[in-house]
């Protein structure tokens, strides 16, 4: 069985990039590279969450996050259930605390919550005795994609010091951006955020930008371009002609950075928007193998987050956390 570090974790939760230190993201990490030869399923995986159960609670749309937290899960040998909001009774004015407390009080170990309001996830974990792990919460926060583009990034890099990434497009409206900042601020790495003024004028963060992509290439090791998010614009003004001419990631464009350099996107991937077909589909793209790594680190997340669920249990007793059973 790997050792997953466990006595170097001591959070139940999993909210957030801000609240991590360098040496918690390392921890999962190096959990996650342990787990990594099972998360494909071709090799069967210690089965340390048999006999639990983890709730998918997702309220906004999702592919990858919800199917790879549902691999990680049965893979470790958990049950999962998947919570379908369109059919819930959020629809009969329940509120998001009542329904926590209501399936947490009939027994799981873990809720993962995706939530159009910020800090949804953090309310949450105060509601429940369970474990709370963050799948993206509004603009705010997706942990476990930053997590899952640092473990791609060092299992293809080798290494998770000294690297320049370009961060590219509708940052504005990305919790993948602010959590990968966050993340790389800690590692001590540089992170350039490369768009047009709508989308990084003004971010709340003190961190270098630019609008000029090409001016920039040739000094990173890795490129993350990030979805245009349509469904979040509202009233703002975006051309995208103008975009793709000055944002798309063409093969011409990505000659121009470091050799070897990584091409990431969180997905799910506009093609013709934020790349061609020949990135998404070159050599140099990594998409996949992050959807791989993902699953990785959320068998680690689940593994640790549980793990220290237990240990409280095991010394406050079963109804152990912040929430009241009812
Ligand atoms: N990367 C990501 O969060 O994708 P989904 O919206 O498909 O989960």
């Amino acid at each position: 069985m790997p050792k997953i570090a466990p006595a170097k974790w001591t959070r139940k939760h999993l909210l957030g990039i801000e609240e991590l230190s360098a040496e918690e993201i390392k921890t999962l990490l190096d959990a996650a590279d342990e787990l990594f030869p099972f998360c494909t399923g071709r090799q069967a995986a210690p089965r340390v969450l048999e006999a639990r159960t983890v709730l998918n609670l997702f309220c906004e749309d999702s592919t990858s996050t919800r199917t790879s937290f549902t691999l990680a899960a049965e893979r470790l040998g958990a049950r999962v259930l998947q919570f379908h909001a369109a059919t819930s009774s959020l629809n009969k004015r329940e509120s998001l605390a009542d329904t926590v407390r209501n399936i947490d009080a009939m027994g799981v170990d873990a809720i993962v919550i995706r939530h159009q309001e910020r800090g949804a996830p953090q309310r949450v974990a105060e509601s429940v005795t369970c474990s709370v792990l963050n799948a993206g919460d509004d603009a705010h926060e997706h942990p476990t994609q930053a997590l899952l583009d640092l473990l791609a990034l060092r299992r293809r890099l080798g290494r998770l010091e000294g690297l320049t990434l370009a961060l590219v497009g509708d940052v504005r409206h990305s919790r993948v951006a602010r959590s990968t900042l966050f993340a790389h601020a800690k590692l001590g790495n540089r992170v350039i955020i490369v768009g047009p003024e709508i989308f990084i004028k003004d971010l709340g963060v003190n961190v270098e930008t630019t609008t000029d992509f090409d001016s920039v290439l040739p000094e990173c090791d890795a490129v993350m371009m990030l979805r245009v998010q349509f469904e979040r614009h509202e009233s703002l003004a975006f051309d995208m002609d103008a975009y793709i001419r000055g944002y798309q990631l063409t093969p011409a464009r990505l000659g121009r950075a470091r050799p070897g350099a990584l091409v990431l996107h969180p997905g799910p991937v506009n093609r013709g928007i934020e790349m061609t077909d020949e990135v998404a589909d070159g050599p140099q793209s990594v998409i996949l193998f992050q959807a791989t790594c993902g699953v990785a680190v959320r068998m680690a997340a689940l593994g640790l987050c549980i793990g220290a669920l237990d240990r409280e249990r095991a010394r406050d007793g079963p109804t152990a956390g912040k929430g009241k059973r009812r």
